[in-house]
């Protein structure tokens, strides 16, 4: 039991009060080297950018692009939340990440795709081949596949050229892509088809990681049959082979469902499809993401607005040109893959590289030997993958020639010995870089240093964006100054042009999820009536700077990464033993971020590793390996409160070995004692320290 200190402490202490120990670390200044070739380098964007020139100053942006006709309106606010951008617009995604470059560039890399067997050489596309490629996949897509602007179309590939050729030529014919991150499973993608109403499935056959040749086309089939299963047909299934000529899956082709698209293309061959010109506002892609319930949402993201602002910041915050060779090393599956290795530096005309296999395989200085070797002077990745490259070879960098003037982290909450790590052995002390905040609902940075402009601080993202004013709020709506050190809630108090439309058919979760909490008059069409949630934590420091904390909801960030507890729970629930089943976050040490899983067996069960073991083989099949957990419990009862529900807060102490807080609450206190037992053991090793997130977590319950 929790002594009376810490009892009273937890009983009085809200979120927003807790302080926030931290020290505040040192600044680093970009080089003279790196400002002196920087995109951006006047500060007079904060002038042009302040609100009193909102929401004007983002034209800055969109006149970055080719219009086939200019915008009416900046900013239409007569549907909040629902903003509308540059409406009247019409615009084409694809001609501006490709067409418009052939007169000047056609001949520059537009795509560099790198093998994993490292036998195999990279494969370079250049802005004419890419040109030709999108034009004849676009062609195919519309002719033998029906496909029509506003159909939407699923993607589960892995990382190879055809993904971004498959997603322009959608693209290029207003067909709304939605991605699905190649490691999830098939079941996980099925679900996805069937949500957003596709028919029609693009694969590959297989990919090489760590070695070895993965049959994906295996996860086709479990695709139809789960999206079957919720009433979504799949007419076709479009595969690409990674060897052309050779299929590598050991799954059959169904007749007439499933298609060769080496095959189909060579009825294609040199055809070209016109670009459809879009309203500006047509949806360009669905990407899907995990929140607070069990089901995964499709965050709805706009043609225009997403891609005048990806361009914007692609410019700005990754001062990307056009003789840059570029290197994010997310996947294209995820939001950071479609604004910044796709979206963002095809419009500017870059140099965008891929790698299809695992950063560490076959070695530690994998990753260096290929920025060698192509040359990338601007690499952009995220603290889990900094993390494990530096455990696999702190000092590795240092035997390769590299030379970066510039990198990102993203995705999590980057410790500042980490950040050291990457700014001294990565960047050898000159490359200047960015920590950028945002989410898969934001299309672009929300937070993030002016990299020319601002200081470095480690561990800390900067103030908002060029057109972002972030603001912290406790749960009063109270606004919070700065240096107070104390962690609240932080909003975005006006809309951008990246922000998504809604959750693909579900209006009204949008509006509840993201505005209702702040919503200062539901009434109200102005805009300054709806900041936007985000469902961090977060700390203002004196000097403007925002310090994420991490969720305040229930979602795990793994690796960067958003897993949804309930989603994972009722994962856990389909194992027929299992009664009840209650998800954590743990600290580890490379993904930041794990689930922990606690199950309560039915009655008549008895507790075995073949029952621990289906339930981390269910997890994988539902949703795919990144949901792996580091433990799975099987525990006696879950602490309950009166109402019955389960008290994750207490769960997710004792996982961390963090003090369980006041339990006196719990309908079943005495239960805290052995599930601790089951855990931990007998000795008792609780500590008040803890990240912030943690002490946070389930909190609201
Ligand atoms: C969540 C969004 C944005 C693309 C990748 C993740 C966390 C993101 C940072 C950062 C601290 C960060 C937040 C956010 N997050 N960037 N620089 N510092 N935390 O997209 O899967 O939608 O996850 O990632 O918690 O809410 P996502």
């Amino acid at each position: 039991m929790a002594d009376s200190k810490t009892k009273s402490a937890v009983v009085d202490t809200t979120e927003h009060q807790i302080a926030v120990h931290w020290k505040e670390e040192e600044n680093y200044k970009p080089t003279a080297e790196f400002i002196a070739q920087a995109n951006l380098t006047d500060p007079a964007i904060n002038e042009r950018f302040a609100e009193k020139n909102f929401p004007q100053c983002f034209e800055e942006y969109a006149d970055m692009l080719t219009w086939y006709k200019r915008w009416d309106t900046v900013l239409d606010t007569n549907d909040p939340p629902f903003w509308k951008w540059f409406v009247g617009g019409k615009i084409n995604a694809s001609y501006n990440c490709v067409d418009r470059h052939l007169a000047k560039y056609k001949n520059k890399a537009a795509l560099i795709s790198v093998p994993e067997p490292e036998g195999e050489d990279p494969v370079t596309i250049t802005y004419q081949e890419l040109y030709i490629r999108v034009n004849e996949f676009a062609a195919l897509l519309r002719d033998f596949a029906g496909l029509k602007a506003g159909d939407r179309v699923t993607i589960h590939m892995p990382m190879l050229a055809e993904l971004p050729i498959t997603m322009l030529a959608c693209a290029r014919l207003g067909v709304i892509h939605s991605v699905v991150f190649g490691g999830f499973s098939g079941e996980a993608c099925g679900l996805r088809a069937a949500d957003s109403g596709s028919n029609v499935l693009i694969y590959m056959d297989g990919y090489y990681r760590s070695g070895k040749m993965i049959d994906h086309k295996a996860s086709a089939e479990i695709a139809v049959a789960a999206a079957e299963k919720e009433g979504q047909k799949i007419d076709k299934i479009l595969v690409w082979r990674r060897h052309p000529d050779k299929y590598c899956s050991a799954t059959p082709m169904v007749k007439g469902r499933d298609f060769f698209v080496d095959e189909i293309l060579k009825d294609y061959r040199g055809k070209l499809v016109d670009p459809v010109p879009m309203d500006a506002e047509a949806p360009l892609f669905l990407m899907y993401t995990s929140g607070t319930t069990g089901k995964p949402k499709g965050c709805q993201h706009r043609t225009g607005g997403y891609l005048a602002y990806v361009t914007g910041t692609s410019k700005y915050i990754q001062d990307i040109h056009p003789t840059d060779t570029y290197w994010c090393m997310a996947d294209i599956g995820w939001i950071t893959g479609h604004s910044y290795i796709v979206y963002g530096p095809l419009a500017l005309a870059a140099t965008s590289v891929t790698y299809e296999g695992v950063p560490t395989y076959p070695d530690a200085g994998r990753v260096w030997r290929i920025a060698e070797r192509l040359g990338v002077n601007i690499f952009h990745t995220s603290p889990t993958a900094i993390r494990m490259l530096r455990k696999a070879g702190a000092e590795e960098p240092r035997k390769y020639h590299y030379n970066f003037k510039h990198m990102t982290t993203v995705g999590e909450p980057i410790e500042p010995e980490v950040w050291r790590w990457y700014y001294n052995e990565v960047g050898k002390q000159k490359a200047v870089i960015v920590d950028t905040w945002w989410q898969t609902e934001n299309g672009g940075f929300l937070c993030s240093t002016k990299p020319a402009i601002d200081l470095m601080k480690p561990g800390s993202a900067g103030p908002g964006v060029p057109g972002i004013y972030p603001v912290i709020y406790d749960e009063q709506a109270k606004e919070m100054s700065a240096g107070t050190g104390k962690a609240g809630n932080i909003c975005i108090k006006n809309p951008w042009p990246g922000i998504f439309q809604t959750i693909w058919g579900d209006r009204e979760r949008f509006v509840k999820q993201y505005y209702s909490k702040y919503c200062k008059d539901p009434k109200s069409k102005k805009w300054q009536d709806w900041p936007y949630f985000a469902a961090d934590g977060a700390v203002l420091a004196a000097d403007g700077y925002f310090r994420i904390l991490g969720r305040v909801d229930d979602v795990i960030n793994v690796a960067g990464h958003r897993l949804g507890t309930k989603e994972l729970e009722s994962a856990c629930l389909t194992v027929p033993e299992v009664a009840e089943a209650a998800v954590v976050p743990v600290v580890d040490e490379i993904k930041g971020r794990v689930p922990e899983i606690y199950i309560v067996l039915r009655p008549g069960y008895a507790p075995s590793k073949e029952i621990t073991d289906r339930v981390i083989a269910t997890l994988e099949t539902m949703i795919g390996k990144i949901a792996r957990p580091k433990q799975v419990h099987i525990v006696p009862d879950m602490p309950k409160t009166r109402s019955g529900k389960i008290m994750r807060r207490v769960l997710a102490a004792i996982s961390n070995t963090l003090d369980t807080g006041d339990i006196s609450t719990l309908a079943n206190p005495d239960v805290v004692e052995q599930i601790r037992q089951v855990v931990q053991g007998k000795e008792k090793v609780a500590t008040k320290e803890g990240p912030e997130d943690l002490k946070q977590f389930g909190k609201e319950e």
